[in-house]
């Protein structure tokens, strides 16, 4: 790719806007097909369809196609939190998921079923990934230590007959019995499982259940074999990511063949790597739609993936140890850890010789400028970029497009606004900059996902499209600003009106974590005794000692406040490490919490519910 100025790359941008179709012919040519599409699109959005008559497979494009050159590289990395280390080569990869697919098939998994995955970052995760690809099969993830009721309703709702688990996960210290988790969740759950695959890791403290559970290492064939990819069509279904509602009902939302075309265009752009040389570190749990990031991308590209398990704030020095170690250069993480390396102080990037690090992609809230500050002034030869997206929609809504060229740093901004993405007001009319509304994006794009048992999408026109018809509804509240920047302020079912006037939770936010003292911050509006109040929870630092007055008056000097402020250990975390303020916001008003499937540590809640009660 070319290097553009801030000016060209908006310039492609609007070209893309006028021409999607053009643009979108053209990335085709992002993965290798078996069989070429005649066409690029057919049909109106939502129900379009892409690729018109393109066949291909993701695991043959991974693996396969660049086999003969690539044998002896690393295409991934493993480690985990006690420094313990595995690389696996191309040949290793090729080897080992042919093993797994043979294991599948001999199972019965065929093109169109899906397969379930409950499984840490060990490299099998990434061999039975492809396998099910290779298959033409489904991958449905699951996130370790959801409740078992959500569990089985995911479960029940992907349809899938094999489970491939492990038998325990490391995290934090901890062991996570995973084993035991799931037959607790299949002896008092009716689910279709028939066949649970179990990664042993070595162990063998856990159950087997006879006629049901197989242990890997004993069914795994002995030696080479070869299973041949299914071509699968460009919009058959490749993965299902399970995002939680407000209700308990699964929202399975999958991604086609098209879509890997257009997020493997939209991660050059963001990455900017370098086609058969970079080492990338996604830091993702399997089950966030950015895991698959490892599977799409990396060996389609000929690039070294790095996969860690554990959580990288176990030791103060993991972060940097990982780059030093595999000599990383680009890095993929959640916003969320980017604020725990701050908050760990200045060892946790300085540890490590990170000289090979060109580049961090913070993703999945927006990264505020004190933490940005942080960083370039703790690692100032690495560059921080943005990029804003959602599961449904698996494309950069915004982004600091490092691989188009290099733009300037707007404190607050998550980057340049992407095609096809409006500002609206509440009838649904764009705006001009510099004016707050509701973020939409428009369907044409093959990276849009669709809600898995939705065959005629009644459910995902209601969920997403009635609101601002022609629009899918991002339910994020925004602006942009004259040069094309977006400015998320917040989710709009988290705004609050402060002063008569609609605020962004995420604007205060921004502010508070901008003093020296404070870690983290969640704010959230909520009606207690039909009294409309706004409330800060407040994470001071390590080792800080933070006051009430203190926050107050920090507010105050930059112009906003709040009505309650409340300092906390903590912050209600999904498992993808996004803050949840609906929980703040329902444990201040009385109301029920709904759904908590998401929720990583079910102990926040008591803790909260003693400082708001004290
Ligand atoms: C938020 C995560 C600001 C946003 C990939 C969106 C962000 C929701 C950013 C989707 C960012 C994600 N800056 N806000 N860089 N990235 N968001 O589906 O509110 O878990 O709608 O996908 O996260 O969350 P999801």
């Amino acid at each position: 790719m070319e290097l553009y100025s801030l000016s060209k790359i908006r310039k492609f941008i609007k070209e893309v806007e006028e021409n999607p179709l053009k643009f979108w012919w053209e990335t085709r040519k992002m993965i290798k097909w078996i069989v070429e599409p005649k066409d690029v699109a057919e049909g109106d959005p939502p129900k379009i369809k892409w690729y018109i008559g393109g066949k291909s497979n993701i695991c043959w494009n991974a693996i396969d196609v660049n086999l003969d050159e690539n044998k002896d590289k690393v295409a991934f990395y493993y480690m985990n939190e006690n420094g313990f280390t595995k690389a696996i080569t191309y040949w290793d990869l090729f080897y080992e998921v042919n093993r797994v697919s043979y294991l599948l098939k001999e199972l019965g998994v065929k093109k169109g079923d899906t397969v379930s995955l409950l499984m840490p970052n060990i490299p099998e995760a990434l061999y039975f990934a492809l396998a099910i690809y290779r298959l033409g099969g489904i991958i449905a993830m699951h996130y370790l230590g959801l409740s078992p009721q959500t569990f089985a309703e995911r479960l029940n709702d992907s349809g899938s007959k094999i489970l491939v688990t492990a038998s325990k996960g490391f995290r934090n210290g901890s062991e996570i019995r995973i084993k035991d988790y799931v037959d607790k969740v299949l002896s008092e759950y009716k689910t279709p499982v028939e066949k649970v695959i179990v990664v042993g890791r070595g162990f063998s403290d856990f159950n087997l259940v006879q006629n049901r559970d197989l242990l890997y290492e004993d069914i795994a064939p002995k030696g080479k074999i070869y299973v041949k990819p299914e071509e699968i069509e460009s919009n058959d279904p490749v993965i299902i990511a399970y995002t939680s509602g407000t209700t308990g009902k699964p929202k399975g939302i999958y991604s086609s063949l098209a879509y890997i075309v257009a997020s493997t265009w939209a991660l050059k752009a963001v990455l900017g790597f370098r086609e058969g040389e970079d080492v990338i570190w996604i830091l993702s749990d399997l089950g966030w739609l950015t895991w698959g990031g490892n599977i799409h991308f990396i060996p389609q590209k000929r690039l070294t993936g790095v996969i860690f398990e554990g959580f990288i704030g176990y030791k103060r020095e993991l972060f940097s140890r990982v780059i030093e170690r595999f000599n990383v250069n680009l890095v993929w993480m959640p916003t969320t850890l980017l604020n725990m390396l701050k908050s760990l102080g200045e060892e946790s990037v300085k540890a490590g010789d990170i000289s090979s690090l060109r580049l961090i992609l913070n993703t999945g809230e927006p990264l505020n400028p004190g933490t940005w500050q942080w960083l370039r002034e703790n690692m100032p030869d690495v560059v921080i970029a943005d990029s804003y997206w959602m599961t449904e929609y698996g494309f950069p809504i915004a982004a600091t497009p490092f691989g188009l060229g290099e733009i300037p740093y707007k404190p607050g901004s998550a980057g340049l606004k992407f095609f096809g993405v409006k500002v609206v007001d509440d009838d649904g009319k764009p705006l001009p900059p510099n004016q707050k509304g509701y973020i939409v994006l428009s369907m044409l794009n093959p990276a849009m996902g669709r809600l898995w048992n939705d065959p005629d999408m009644e459910r995902f026109i209601k969920i997403y499209t009635s609101r601002f018809p022609n629009y899918v509804y991002t339910g994020d509240y925004g602006f942009y600003d004259n040069d094309g920047y977006l400015y998320v302020l917040g989710r709009v079912d988290d705004i609050i009106l402060a002063g008569g006037n609609r605020v962004g939770t995420m604007e205060i936010e921004g502010i508070l974590v901008s003093n020296p003292d404070i870690a983290e911050a969640a704010v959230v509006g909520y009606n207690r005794n039909n009294n409309y109040r706004v409330a800060a929870f407040i994470v001071p630092k390590a080792g800080i000692n933070i006051s009430i007055d203190s926050v107050r008056n920090y507010l105050r000097d930059k112009g906003y406040s709040v009505d309650d402020i409340f300092i906390v250990r903590r912050l209600p975390k999904t498992k993808s490490a996004k803050i949840m303020r609906r929980l703040l916001r329902a444990l201040l008003s009385n109301e029920p919490l709904g759904d908590i499937s998401a929720l990583d540590d079910i102990n926040v809640l008591n803790e909260l519910r003693a400082v708001i009660n004290k």
